[in-house]
């Protein structure tokens, strides 16, 4: 049996995991789980699952849970995520929770050998270089990918040597705005881009797929994870969402992964592998019902996530660290209606612009870069 700990085990990621654990017919059990806001589930959660380990985000759920489950370890915040990731009993930590605060916890993981199931993709986009170095000198511990794109990649990868791959072709549904006008995204409001046409997701992941800003972090997330060129990363509008990206190798051969899009796949397989095992938790994928899946270039002129993400990748060092932090920001400023949607791409460019990138020597620096920039951020467009 696998013991695992799921950090944002109140999420999107995190509901799913628990719903394959709970199909798993005892083949996972969860070891340590944490919410940051909605305790109420997370005490639900805790009924059921019967973890040694909780971290919450707020003092009234510390209260509450410490009240209800003396025999339980409880934890509070940014460290408690770090304190669940330093314990040594478990074997894989599923890394779920939404932005760059998962950057530690995931760092303190790698330390101790740990398989890393990795959601959080703003831990590759900001601490990359960092998170590689720390793989090298931990050869015990591993990532697995769980982005649903980053999966059929490393999935696709198994059939072929590294050396041998021309390039990555990473799809993308296009995000709810497909095929509109920069006039038509001027004044579109937070409900509209919350409405996402295949997946259902957390709402800072669905407004980077409108914008996306999604798409780019997952390239920049794609060449730290392996490795490859930017040159040779290509994003590819794929509407129906049933290829979940593809690698070209050099004899032109094309392997991909294919599937319905339901997350509970590539959160399976980076608890399994190298092995497969049976799902109860998924439907099969039926053709009939698909019959066609179509293709089309990006609109980098009125989406401009990709192209800024490919600029701050290739400047590298702390640039993507800005990036994302900016995005971070200007997403939550847009869900609040502090600013229209158009300025998401506004801000990302400004704080890049401003930005003298540092190469990056450990976590103190991401960490400082981070909140240098969401202070930027809130002091210009917060009103
Ligand atoms: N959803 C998907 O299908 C999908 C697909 C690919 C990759 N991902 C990636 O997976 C990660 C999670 O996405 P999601 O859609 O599951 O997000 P979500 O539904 O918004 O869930 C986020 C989780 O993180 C917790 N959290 C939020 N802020 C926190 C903080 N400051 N400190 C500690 N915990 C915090 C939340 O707790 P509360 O809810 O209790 O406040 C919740 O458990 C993201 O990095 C995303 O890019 C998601």
């Amino acid at each position: 049996m696998k013991k695992i700990i799921i950090l944002g085990s109140t999420g999107s990621i995190g509901t799913n995991a628990l719903e394959v654990v709970r199909k798993s017919q005892d083949k996972f059990q969860v070891v340590g789980i944490s919410g940051h806001r909605n305790y109420k589930l997370l005490i639900e959660q805790i009924e059921e699952f019967k973890p040694k380990y909780v971290s919450v985000g707020t003092d009234e759920g510390y209260e509450k849970i410490r009240e209800k489950f003396p025999e339980i370890e409880v934890y509070l915040k940014d460290e408690g995520l770090k304190e669940l990731a330093s314990k040594d009993d478990y074997d894989i930590l599923l890394t779920a929770v939404s932005g760059a605060i998962g950057i530690e916890a995931t760092v303190e993981g790698i330390k101790r050998g740990k398989r890393i199931a990795l959601a959080n993709k703003e831990t590759m986009v900001a601490a990359g270089p960092y998170i590689n170095r720390l793989l090298k000198e931990n050869p015990k511990a591993e990532i697995v990918p769980v982005d649903s794109e980053h999966s059929a990649i490393f999935q696709s990868m198994l059939g072929g040597a590294k050396k041998e791959v021309r390039k990555i072709i990473i799809t993308a549904s296009g995000g709810t705005f497909r095929g509109k006008t920069e006039e038509e995204l001027r004044d579109v409001s937070v409900e509209q881009a919350l409405k996402h046409p295949n997946w259902s997701m957390g709402k800072k992941i669905t407004i980077d797929s409108s914008t996306l800003v999604n798409k780019g972090l997952e390239v920049i997330e794609a060449h730290e994870l392996f490795g490859v060129d930017y040159d040779d990363i290509e994003v590819l509008v794929h509407p129906q969402s049933i290829i979940h990206s593809m690698v070209e190798f050099k004899d032109r051969a094309v392997i991909a992964q294919l599937g319905a899009p339901d997350m509970k796949l590539p959160i399976q397989y980076a608890f399994t592998y190298p092995c497969r095992e049976e799902s109860l938790a998924m439907e099969p994928l039926d053709f009939m019902k698909v019959s066609t899946l179509t293709f089309e270039k990006p609109d980098h002129k009125t989406f401009k996530g990709i192209q800024l993400a490919f600029k701050a990748g290739k400047i590298g060092k702390t640039m993507p660290a800005v990036l994302n932090a900016a995005n971070e920001v200007a997403v939550e400023l847009f869900l609040k209606g502090k600013i229209k949607f158009l300025t998401i791409y506004e801000i990302i460019e400004k704080a890049m612009e401003r930005h003298i990138p540092l190469e990056i020597d450990g976590v103190e620096l991401i960490k400082t870069v981070d909140r240098e920039t969401r202070e930027w951020v809130y002091s210009n467009y917060e009103r």
